[in-house]
């Protein structure tokens, strides 16, 4: 890790570049399973876009997708452009940078399953003047999880990917989540993954650890004493971590209906999020110390036990209300999604973390579709203070003091503290200290996306899911799963649509004197 410091000459702000030397950015080509799908032109395609524009991809780079239907090149670059037009970060999209991008796009068209499909990919690949063009491969996985390990045993046959591939050529396969559907289906996902190559070519992705405030959270811990030394039991009363959607499941009924909350956010984003917001301290900022942490703290939290979910754990899902002002039909009447549907569009957890630091600390997650904004947030609560002087005044009616982490929209920190209210009598009021990353640092933010694929170039797996972080993620989802079984949802577990969950959740922290705090709306931050 090579350490720059700079100082700012405005300022007098002394800036620390961090960056791991060397980079090893080897030309190379990226092949996309998936090419014709959402995800290809909503997320990969301007990432790849920006990286090039912003002069971050290798030079030279190809990039191959693959998918089922009939494109030529030509095609496909078109059918990408105009996608980008919709889903570029930055707009207008620059033409000129695209016209030197495009060349990079080829289209291979063929079937999964078919060997003849892998023996063109390779033909394709081998179209290339540059060895290293042909040489170091990245595989990316844009498909449903059942073709995981169809892709990478044809992959393997043909004789484009290796376990060891001769040095200094490097191949690598990206896997989106969902990574199996539950311990058993993702440790034999790995199995099949294992026997063609290693688990370090193996990347799995979770888009939040690419978020710029998801990688804060270490930053904002590890660099500053101040909040370090309170992080702990002693002085924190609990931690909530809340991860909010406004908009419902769409278009993707048959996914999540085999998905639910608790397989789509909680057992990757959420239990991500968390395990950064309270692992120790690694030994050092290299990949696999950071990892060694977040599985250490994943493996503290206590196991729930499956017949006492309901003392940790609930549910919820949404029916026909009002977001916004405008009717939004229930979780059961949208496309695909079957009308005595049980799957869960909101969960709540009440989780405990068995180590020194934690010990009795209650950490309560929680997200949902369909629920008043879209917002995640980390709210660490601090002790109340003692019940003397303006707290015994105030009759128990005193704000703790808080720190809430905004990971989106309006990123940002603030502190909460409370403060007397100018005027003659002695009014206490909650106000708070606060940092937006706009006014600090502009509004750029790349797309959590840039981040990971260009580590994935890289070879740099921090921001991915090792195995066995997986494998503990699993173990916890899966605990709440079984105690859940086939019992239908009860009436008191649907919520309106507009609506922060359904009741449950809110008797679920009142029982430990505890209440839900909801994100702020943007407009509170005009
Ligand atoms: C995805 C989930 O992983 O994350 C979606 O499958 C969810 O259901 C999305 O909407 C949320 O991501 P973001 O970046 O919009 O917060």
């Amino acid at each position: 890790m090579a350490l720059v410091a700079e100082r700012d000459s405005f300022d007098e702000l002394m800036t620390c570049r961090l960056s791991a030397a060397p980079r090893r950015r080897s030309p190379c080509s990226i092949v996309i399973f998936g090419a014709s799908g959402d995800l290809t032109a909503r997320k990969l395609i301007p990432a790849l876009y920006h990286l090039h524009k912003d002069k971050l991809l290798p030079d030279p780079t190809r990039i191959l997708g693959v998918a089922r239907r009939e494109k030529t090149d030509e095609s496909w670059r078109e059918e990408l452009f105009e996608a980008l037009q919709t889903h570029s970060r930055t707009q207008p999209v620059d033409r000129g940078a695209w016209e030197a991008f495009a060349p990079k796009l080829a289209y291979c068209r063929g079937d999964l399953s078919d060997p003849a499909t892998y023996r063109q990919l390779g033909a394709r690949l081998g179209e290339a003047s540059e060895e290293a063009l042909r040489r170091n491969l990245l595989f990316y996985l844009a498909v449903p999880p059942s073709s995981f390990g169809l892709i990478v045993e044809q992959l393997h046959a043909a004789g484009l990917l290796h376990r060891d591939p001769p040095e200094p050529s490097w191949q690598r396969v990206v896997v989106e989540k969902p990574f199996g559907h539950d311990l058993a289906s993702a440790r034999k996902l790995n199995e099949r993954l294992t026997r063609y190559i290693h688990e370090r070519q193996i990347l799995r992705i979770d888009h939040y650890l690419g978020k710029e405030t998801v990688q804060n959270i270490l930053m904002f811990r590890f660099s500053n004493a101040i909040f370090e030394e309170l992080w702990s039991r002693g002085s924190l009363d609990h931690v909530q971590i809340t991860v909010s959607e406004k908009q419902g499941i769409g278009n993707r009924g048959g996914y999540y209906e085999e998905a639910g909350a608790l397989r789509d956010i909680v057992q990757n984003h959420l239990l991500q999020v968390l395990a950064l917001v309270a692992m120790e301290p690694p030994v050092s900022l290299d990949p696999e110390s950071i990892r060694d942490e977040k599985v250490k703290l994943l493996r503290s939290i206590r196991p729930i036990p499956p017949e006492r979910v309901d003392e940790f754990v609930v549910r919820g899902q949404y029916f026909a209300g009002y977001v916004d002002g405008e009717l939004s039909p229930g979780y059961r009447q949208e496309p695909r999604v079957r009308p005595d549907s049980n799957v869960e569009t909101f969960v709540a957890m009440r989780l405990l973390i068995d180590n020194w630091r934690w010990s009795e600390t209650p950490f309560y997650i929680r997200t949902g579709k369909r629920l008043p904004l879209s917002a995640s947030e980390i709210r660490v609560q601090f002790r109340p203070a003692p019940n003397v002087l303006f707290a015994a005044a105030c009759g128990g009616r005193l704000e703790p003091n808080a720190l809430t982490l905004r990971l989106q929209p309006n990123e940002g920190i603030s502190l909460h503290f409370n403060g007397k209210v100018p005027g003659t009598s002695m009014t206490v009021r909650p106000v708070r200290m606060h940092f937006s990353y706009n006014a600090a640092f502009g509004a750029y933010t790349p797309e959590a996306y840039e981040r990971l694929l260009l580590d994935a170039i890289e070879g740099d797996p921090t921001l991915f899911i090792r195995r066995d972080e997986l494998e503990t993620a699993w173990r916890i989802v899966d605990a709440v799963r079984e105690g859940w079984g086939d019992r239908p949802l009860t009436n008191r577990e649907f919520y309106p649509a507009g609506a922060w969950g359904p009741a449950a959740a809110d008797d679920l922290l009142a029982r430990h004197g505890h209440t839900w705090r909801n994100p702020r709306p943007p407009e509170a931050d005009k």
